[in-house]
């Protein structure tokens, strides 16, 4: 049988999905509670890594590396970079990438990894389950990830100018590099909670609880869809 690990960074993004696994075992790693269970007819590995990249690849590396996940999915909120799209809107990621990692000094010398293209066939069926349920607007597109609450309009256009990207996060590039470097097939899925601009932060204080429970639920329709 095939096993999904999926990791959220903070509580509020997987509390509905823990609700929903049934047999559930856990398991503390490294400071990390992961949750084995049941969701629809696949086996899960739920975590929440906490928020920023080192967390998020440490919760991917105990997936990849102790549980032997087949797939890896993150879910969450983000900031919304894209002109068409707007609140409550989804970003299927099919390629992540650091906003806040400056390689170019290095970039003859040392091999890295700048673009991270999330599995073709898991972003497929992530967008069929999305068509299945219906009524949710989501966009295949960039997925921008730094150690940054990105709050700021010259900070997000100069994002957008330099990545081309449609949401700003926190976890979404580390989760998919540790899957890469592991063999894993991965996929990044984002519920917009905010605008990412000088208004952000009262958006995200008014919307990002509703928001990273819709982002769960959708998570859970998906996967019970698979
Ligand atoms: N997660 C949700 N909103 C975000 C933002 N504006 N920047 C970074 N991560 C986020």
């Amino acid at each position: 049988m095939q096993t999904i690990g999926i990791i959220g960074a903070m509580e509020k993004e997987i509390a509905l999905i823990r609700a929903n696994l049934k047999n559930l075992q856990e398991e503390v790693v490294a400071g990390g509670t992961y949750l084995s269970g049941q969701l629809g007819k696949q086996q899960v590995v739920l975590t929440c890594s906490g928020i920023g990249k080192v967390n998020a690849a440490i919760s991917a590396q105990i997936l990849c590396g102790r549980y032997r996940v087949d797939a890896l999915l993150n879910t969450g909120i983000a900031g919304n970079l894209a002109d068409d799209l707007g609140l409550g809107d989804v970003v299927v990621a099919e390629q992540v990438l650091y906003h806040d990692f400056d390689p170019s000094i290095f970039a003859q010398c040392h091999p890295y990894t700048p673009v991270l293209k999330a599995d073709g066939a898991l972003v497929e069926q992530i967008c069929r389950c999305l068509d299945e349920i219906g009524g949710v607007r989501y966009k295949r597109g960039v997925v921008a990830t730094g150690d940054q609450f990105v709050s700021d309009s010259a900070v997000k256009a100069d994002i957008i100018a330099r990545t081309g990207a449609d949401c700003a996060e926190m976890e979404g590039a580390a989760v998919g590099h540790t899957a890469v470097k592991n063999g894993v097939p991965f996929g990044v899925i984002r519920l917009l909670s905010d605008t990412a601009d000088d208004e952000a932060e009262s958006i995200y204080e008014d919307f990002a609880d509703r928001a990273a429970e819709l982002s769960a639920e959708l998570l859970v329709r998906v996967i019970q869809e698979m």
